[in-house]
């Protein structure tokens, strides 16, 4: 971060300096919310969470180095105290980002692919320059400010994830780093408990592209009627990436090979180029396309962007992480979360990478849809059960709307309906109470040469599943 006496921290939070700090002393960073990432330079953050209090660790972190802390209370160390850590906080990183003016913001939301297209992009970006991106996705009102505190005068991009829970989110994470580029990548069914409406999603999403000056440029995704639409809601100059041939960056040719992994030709008005992604999944290619057409914005060579895609491994964990047991057997590892969306292209790629090979789905229910919530773990269950599974494991206590939309789905086929495409149902459904009953089922099920998916809501940890199945540590 940029240096910055604590007197001008107080004055930035509008704050007042408490046990003896020196108006004087100077916070170099990093700012942390952990007493434990404290060091020499530190601003350590006291955020009162549900399970412990960071004013408890304020001590702490100045023994560890920290030169202060930002406080709603008096601790028993040098502190700012402030009416409101969280504004405060973002206060700080306004003031700070208002201070690098050679540092390009660029934020990316949608309902799926946030994380993946940020590491993308930060990878693109880091060819332009040094470039600060948060780790995993750290894109809510405490992990965006200290990403953005990050920063510092040798910053040239700063790659941000702007996540919504609601109307007036992604607005409040612009204000804090105001964008020069902004990102959409779709609008889908996440979180739609908090939103109600895929309208409402829309409205909430397009908050990035109303915060764009007019010397920007939003990224829209011309595949996506609702992201198309909000060319409507911005003064910036707007570039379309998809596969669309009106798109300005799109994919040509897109070929899945047999593990899942897509290539295509690159083009943009400038040029083209050939990206073979070693990432897995179809859905891939619209993420690299959103980073490709946000980097070719920033004058990134084709040919740069197209190798350094081609390059590219999974940098955040358990997305699309696939593992070849020493018995053949392969492991989708898509555990970090689910929604309806994210749910079908995971199977999209279960699909592609087991070819003619038996298949096997572990599945929990997707959280935070709210009154649509079993409606969709049903639709959920029915895509399982027709994806032509050798098994199904739906895991938890709240599996039942997934079950009987698979079992529907499942006696539906039986049955010879519903007309259409031809039905594949699940050779076996079964229920496990939780993630060790889901693997040892597993285990009894799987033969050398399988491929199984590991996939649902972030809460139900189905990772150790995967890590159970190809012999992790459960990290
Ligand atoms: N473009 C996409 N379309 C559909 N699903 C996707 C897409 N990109 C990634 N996914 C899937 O969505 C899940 C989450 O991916 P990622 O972490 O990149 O998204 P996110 O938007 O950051 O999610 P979160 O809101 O949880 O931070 C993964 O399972 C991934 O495989
Ligand atoms: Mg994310």
């Amino acid at each position: 971060m940029i240096p910055l006496p604590l007197a001008r921290i107080a004055e930035i939070t509008s704050g007042a300096l408490a046990g003896m700090a020196d108006p004087r002393a100077v916070v170099r960073g990093p700012v942390v919310i952990d007493s434990r990432a404290a060091e020499p330079g530190s601003l350590f953050v006291a955020i009162k969470g549900d399970r412990a209090d960071g004013h408890d660790f304020a001590a702490q972190a100045v023994a560890a180095g920290a030169v202060a802390v930002l406080a709603e209370r008096p601790v028993e160390a040098p502190a700012v105290i402030v009416d409101d850590v969280l504004a405060a906080l973002a206060a700080l990183a306004t003031a700070a980002c208002a201070e690098l003016p050679d540092c390009t913001v660029i934020g990316v939301t949608g309902s799926s692919g946030k994380t993946s297209t940020k590491d993308l992009l930060a990878r693109l970006t880091a060819r332009v320059g040094p470039t600060i991106a948060p780790a995993g996705s750290f894109n809510n009102e405490i992990g965006h400010p200290l990403t953005v505190l990050r920063a510092d005068e040798t910053t040239r991009c700063l790659v941000l994830e702007l996540s919504a829970k609601n109307v007036g989110h992604i607005a409040y994470l612009a204000r804090i780093a105001p964008p020069k580029i902004g990102v959409v990548l779709n609008v889908g069914t996440a979180h739609l408990g908090f939103f109600g409406s895929r309208e409402t999603i829309a409205q909430a999403k397009g908050e990035l592209v109303e915060a764009l000056p007019a010397d920007g440029v939003a990224v829209l995704n011309a595949d996506d009627p609702l992201v198309a639409a909000m060319a409507g809601r911005t003064r910036a100059r707007v570039t379309w990436y998809g596969r669309a041939e009106s798109a300005d960056v799109r994919a040509e040719d897109v070929t899945v090979d047999e593990r899942g992994r897509a290539s295509f030709t690159l083009r943009t008005p400038s040029g083209s180029a050939p990206v073979g992604l070693r990432l897995y999944g179809e859905h891939a290619v619209e993420n690299a396309l959103a980073a490709a057409a946000a980097a070719y914005e920033l004058g990134l060579p084709v040919a740069v962007i197209a190798q350094e895609l081609s390059e590219a491994e999974p940098r955040s964990r358990w997305r699309m992480e696939v593992t070849d047991r020493a018995d053949g057997v392969t492991v989708i590892n898509d555990a970090y979360n689910a929604n309806p969306d994210s749910m079908r292209a995971a199977f999209r790629a279960l699909d592609a990478l087991a070819g003619p090979r038996r298949r096997f789905a572990v599945v929990a229910s997707l959280a935070e849809l709210g009154e649509h919530s079993d409606a969709l773990n049903e639709g959920v269950g029915r895509m399982a059960g027709e994806a032509g599974l050798a098994g199904l494991v739906v895991v938890g206590q709240d599996a039942e709307p997934i079950l009987a939309g698979a079992r529907t789905a499942v006696e539906e086929a039986a049955s010879g309906a519903p007309p259409g495409p031809r039905p594949r149902p699940a050779t076996r459904v079964v229920h496990a109470a939780d993630t060790a009953e889901a693997a040892a089922l597993l285990e009894g099920m799987l033969a050398p040469g399988d491929v199984v998916l590991v996939k649902g809501s972030r809460a139900a940890g189905l990772e150790r599943v995967a890590h159970a199945l190809v012999g992790g540590d459960g990290q």
